[in-house]
This record gives structure tokens, sequence and C-alpha cells, in this order.
């Protein structure tokens, strides 16, 4: 915690707020970064802009919104308190929004945009980013250390390569310092469990996304995005297949590889199995055409709901997102 928030500026920004345009109201934003599901920004005067945003329209109640800040808080505490994660000082605000339901700003101090590691990794040379990679390993142990060792709380995280900032980088560094601390920022999605229950309301994620998929998702995806997390090997997949969609596959060969490493020696007591390029490289092509087919999806919601039954359309989408 410890980031108090402007509560008057957030109320005459989604006052003005249309989710097609938010660049382009009275109260300017500007993205900050796309993620698969939410977009993060900041708000108001450029002298104002130390915080990033995320904004949450999912919630039908003040019930349902109060759950999920709960789990919300619990998931930041396990992370710094119990597992010894960095995180930003961050904060949230609630608000009711032009439908009448509740609408959550997550905030966070803002960072330098290109100390995020898939930033940071087009700047470095390929010893540094291996050691970066290494580092985000280091993390990754250490959740999975807390998995092992706490009977009841089991945590989940995304360790995608977005989703760490490096402390203290400047973009015109080529070495990184000889002990590299890694900030963690992806916690809008609390998923953890106790005594084997999950504690986020998986009906959540389904909010955001077009309702002529949501049986489907249901059906098939939602069982498979809610266990992956929980997974060390394939949370580790998925960050070396990040490499292929910032356009660097030249790196997944040696990423494997320092990964087995990393897991057949410092980390040998987590029990992760080696990983094959090959593994990675179907992964990647089949999470890439999953989230290219869902973002189309939810632009062709966002034209029904629009244009065909001329109602709103509450959620900020990406545009095209290169991969
Ligand atoms: N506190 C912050 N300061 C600056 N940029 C940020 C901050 N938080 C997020 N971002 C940018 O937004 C991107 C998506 O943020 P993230 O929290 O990972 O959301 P998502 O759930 O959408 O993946 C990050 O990769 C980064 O580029
Ligand atoms: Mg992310």
């Amino acid at each position: 915690m410890g980031l108090e928030l402007d509560l008057e500026l957030l109320e005459g920004f989604e006052r003005q707020l249309d989710p097609r345009h938010p660049e382009s109201g009275s109260i300017p934003a500007s993205i900050l970064g796309y993620g698969e599901i939410t977009t993060v920004f900041e708000i108001g005067a450029q002298d104002k802009r130390r915080v990033a945003y995320k904004r949450l329209p999912v919630f039908r109640d003040l019930d349902e919104l109060d759950r999920y800040l709960s789990s919300f808080d619990e998931y930041c505490r396990l992370l710094t308190n119990e597992v010894g994660l960095k995180l930003v000082p961050y904060g949230h605000a609630n608000l009711t929004g032009k439908s009448g339901r509740p609408v959550l700003f997550l905030a966070q101090e803002k960072v330098e945009p290109l100390s995020f590691c898939h930033k940071a990794i087009h700047l470095l040379p390929r010893e540094e980013v291996l050691r970066l990679v290494r580092a985000v390993l280091g993390e990754l142990s250490r959740v999975w250390e807390f998995n092992r060792a706490d009977g009841r709380v089991e945590i989940g995280l995304d360790g995608q390569i977005s989703n760490w900032s490096i402390k203290g980088f400047n973009p015109s560094d080529t070495v990184l310092p000889e002990r590299i601390e890694l900030i963690y920022f992806d916690t809008s999605t609390p998923l953890f469990r106790v005594d084997g229950a999950e504690q986020l309301d998986p009906e959540l994620f389904l909010r955001s996304a077009p309702s002529f998929l949501v049986w489907l998702i249901r059906l098939l995806f939602l069982e498979d995005v809610m266990t992956r997390y929980y997974d060390l090997k394939l949370v580790t997949i998925d960050l070396i297949a990040n490499f292929y969609k910032e356009q660097l596959p030249e790196r997944i060969g040696d990423l494997v590889e320092l990964a087995n490493d990393f897991f057949a020696g410092e980390a040998a007591e987590l029990g992760v199995e080696p990983i094959t390029v090959k593994e990675v490289r179907s992964y990647y092509r089949e999470d890439a055409l999953i989230w290219i087919l869902y973002l189309s999806a939810r632009k062709l919601d966002r034209f029904m709901r629009t244009r065909v039954l001329r109602g709103d359309y509450p959620y900020i989408l990406p545009g095209k997102i290169k991969r």
C-alpha cells in the first residue's frame, strides 16, 4: 500500500472517458502498456503523472468488488511479506461508473517504462539478458519455495517478462549491477489457494469476455488459465516463449539451456522437469493464436454492443499487438 489516490481526478476521468478513445478526452490519458486482458495508463496533466492506473469495470456490485479487494490485498501481502518479492507502493480507489456499477482503479507508483524487462532485453547484450532471466528464475523459485514449505497456502504467479522491472535501471546501461533487483508488477490477478481452494472468483475473468464466447471459455480454457500459473514449468515456458513475442527468437535456445541448468542445479529441490525448445515453440504458437482470436472476438463484441445494439462497451481494448 502506501499510495494516496486523487479521487477527484479519477471521478472526472471516469465521467468523460470514451473507452474506445481513452487518450483523447478532456482529461487526457496515455497508455503505458497493454496486457492480455487489461490496459495500464497514466492520467491528467504531465507534471502529475507519477502513477500508473489499471481500470477494472468488471464488478456487478460492491460486495463482489470488496471480495476481490480482500484477495488482492492478501495476495500483495503474501508476495511481499511471505515470499519477499518487491512491489512498488500501490493503492486503490473505487467509484460508480456511468452504468451505475462500481469501477475499481488499481494504482501503482509509475516507474521508468524502459526499466521493464521486455524493454530492457532489447537494450542489453546477450550475456546480460541471460543474467536477467536467471534473476527472474530466482524470484520465481522463491515463490515455489514458499509453496513447498507452506502446507496451506499456494501462490500462483504470472512470471511473464513484461511483469518485471529492473530496479534503478537506466536505459543507457549496457551492464546490469552485480546484484540484480527485480520488482514485480502484475498483481491484479490475485491467484492463490488456501487448503486447495482457489480464492479468486473465476467468473471475474469471464466478465470482460464476449458474451458469445463465455460458454466456450468456461468449457475449454478457464481451468487451464486458472491452473497454469501454479505450475512452475509452465510459468517458465511462458517466460521463455515471450522472447518469440518480443522478436528475439535467437535467445530461445540459450534460455532453455539456462532454465534447465537452473532447475538441475540451485533450484533442484523444486523438481521441475527439463524443458525443450519444441515445447516452448508449440506453446507459443498455441498461446499467440488463442490471444489473437480472443482479441478479435472482443472487438466483434464491442462492435455488436455499440454499433448494432447501440449500447455501451466499458472496456479499453488494445490496438494491434505485434507477435
Ligand atoms: N507501475 C507501472 N509503471 C510504468 N509502467 C507500468 C506500470 N505497471 C504496468 N506498466 C506497463 O503496463 C504493462 C502491463 O502491466 P501489467 O501489470 O503486467 O498488466 P496486465 O495484467 O495487463 O499484464 C507492463 O508490462 C508495463 O509496460
Ligand atoms: Mg502483465
